[in-house]
Order: structure tokens, then sequence, then C-alpha cells
């Protein structure tokens, strides 16, 4: 039997440059998709997918990340009092459960290798997921669901994956593909950003992994790659051949929360697709269009 996946890491670390100052005093990752900070998305993500340990690589000035998912007995017991029971179920929603919150901070920019590598202790022998609160994910199942799907068929380890326009391969991982069956494609090699001429294919790895614990092996080397950073990338490439490794083309739309405009457009495809919201925010945008 296949180990299952219960475990889940989320490197959230940056320094949201890109944000800035909105990101002076506030983690990244807490800047919200309509009243659900980012990071709390990929959380449900992962919920949904079955994950029940969530490990946060963290850094200095994000304390603000350990306190939304605990419980803030005070503010509960408020709205209790207040009779503001739906306001209560949301606070309750964001809360981990007791014991299966783990903190633990990359104290050097080095990569997100690195980031990954720092929570080695809490993943142990076990395999796991990566979920990069950047990459916003729509879709009918949650994507990491997908995953973990598609995992209990093949095994081994599993990226997301999306085709993108050539030009943009030097954005991320990419895919040099064996086999491909529409959905599956079976993995020979992983390039970090490669030149749009260089690339060998245009299937672009997105902010979900599903990873086994012989990574670490790999990350511990600590080699530098593209951007002088330790790459997850790297040390995945060096898993394929000794073990299954499958890009999966998801069912579903990847909104880049990393970017300003692609912020935007993951709020608004958010709120167009909440029935509390939706035939609101659809009457405000013909305003602008
Ligand atoms: C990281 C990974 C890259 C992946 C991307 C997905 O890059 O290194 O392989 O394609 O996330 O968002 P970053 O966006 O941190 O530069």
């Amino acid at each position: 039997m296949r180990k299952p996946v219960r475990k889940v890491v989320f490197p959230v670390a940056g320094l949201g440059t890109r944000f800035l100052p909105a990101t002076k005093a506030i983690p990244k990752e807490m800047l919200p998709l309509v009243d659900r900070p980012l990071l709390q998305h990929a959380v449900e993500e992962a919920r949904a997918a079955g994950i029940e340990d969530f490990v946060f690589v963290t850094g200095r000035s994000k304390r603000a990340i350990e306190d939304h998912f605990d419980a803030d007995t005070e503010l509960n017991r408020t709205l209790e009092e207040r009779g503001k029971q739906d306001a209560l179920e949301e606070v309750r929603h964001s809360e981990i459960a007791p014991g299966r919150c783990f903190y633990t901070r990359q104290q050097v920019p080095l990569g997100l290798g690195h980031a990954v590598w720092c929570a080695r202790a809490l993943i142990g022998n076990d395999p796991f997921a990566i979920v990069l609160p950047d990459d916003y994910v729509q879709g009918k199942t949650p994507c990491l669901k997908q995953m973990v799907e598609a995992y209990e068929e093949v095994g081994g380890n599993i990226v997301a994956v999306v085709d993108v326009p050539r030009e943009r391969t030097s954005s991320y991982g990419i895919l040099d593909v064996e086999k491909d069956d529409g959905r599956l494609a079976t993995v020979r090699g992983l390039v970090e950003k490669p030149k749009p001429e260089e690339a060998p294919s245009t299937l672009s790895i997105i902010g979900r992994y599903i990873l086994q614990p012989e990574i670490f092996d790999h990350l511990e080397k600590q080699q530098r790659g593209a951007g002088n950073e330790i790459q997850l990338t790297d040390a995945m490439a060096k898993l394929i051949g000794n073990q299954p490794f499958h890009g999966l083309r998801f069912e579903g739309t990847r909104y880049d929360c990393g970017d300003k405009v692609g912020f935007i457009e993951a709020t608004l495809a958010h709120a167009l697709n909440r029935p509390d919201m939706a035939d609101k925010v659809r009457e405000m945008l013909r305003k602008y269009c």
C-alpha cells in the first residue's frame, strides 16, 4: 500500500518585494482575495485534499500567519455573545486544529529548495505536498485533490503543470516529457527557468507538488542553480529514474498572485465564483468595461 499524503509544506518566507509597501508589516501571503488571505485559500485547498498536518516555513515579520490559524478565543466569545453566528463560523473555519500546524523559519533567502529543506525534520520519512500560495487555482475539484487522486494511481512524485507560451518559459520550471497521454506526462527531465530557445517543452510547473521524502537527500547538498539559488526543480530532477515522476495537467485555472494584475484577476475570479457576491460584482464591472 502506498503511504497517503497527509502533510503539506507552505514556503512562505518570501519578502513580497513586488507588493511593497503593502507587505512591509503584513506578510504577502496574508493579502486577501476578497475576505480570506491567500494563504487560507491554500490551506483550504490542502484540507480538501485530505491533508492533516500543515507545515509553514516562515521568516521574520511573519507572525501574523501564526495568529491567523490559531484560535482567538476572546474574539470567538465576543462574536458568540453578539449573536454574530456567520462571522463566528468564518473565523472558526480559519483555525487549524491543535497540534496540526508547525512553524519553522528559513533564516536566509537561499531559494525555494532551501525553504523546503528547512521543513525536513517535520516531514520525516513521509510523502508530502507543497503548495505555493501565490498560485491560486480555481476549479471544480481542488487542484491538490486532483493530484492526490493521480498519486493514488501512479505513486512517486507529481507536479501540476500547465502549457505556457514559449516566451514565458524563463519564469517557470519546465518539463522534459518522455510520454504524454494528454492528462499525465511522464517526465524524463526538468529545467528551471530555461530560455525559450532552450526549453525542452512549454509545460510549466505551477506551485503544487507531491514529493517523496528522498527529495531531502538531494536538497541536503545545497547546490546552487538558476539565479544562484538552491532550486527545488534541480533536486526533483535528480529523483527521475529512481522513482516515478509525472506532470498532471489539472482541470481548472491558475492565477499568478505574485503579479499585481494577476492578483486583481484572481480577486475578480474568486468574487465572481461566490454566490453571495457574483451578481453585484458583475454589475459593478459593467461600469468599467
Ligand atoms: C517557483 C519554482 C518554479 C515554478 C514556480 C511556480 O518559481 O522555482 O519551478 O514553476 O514557482 O509558480 P518562482 O515563482 O518562485 O520564481
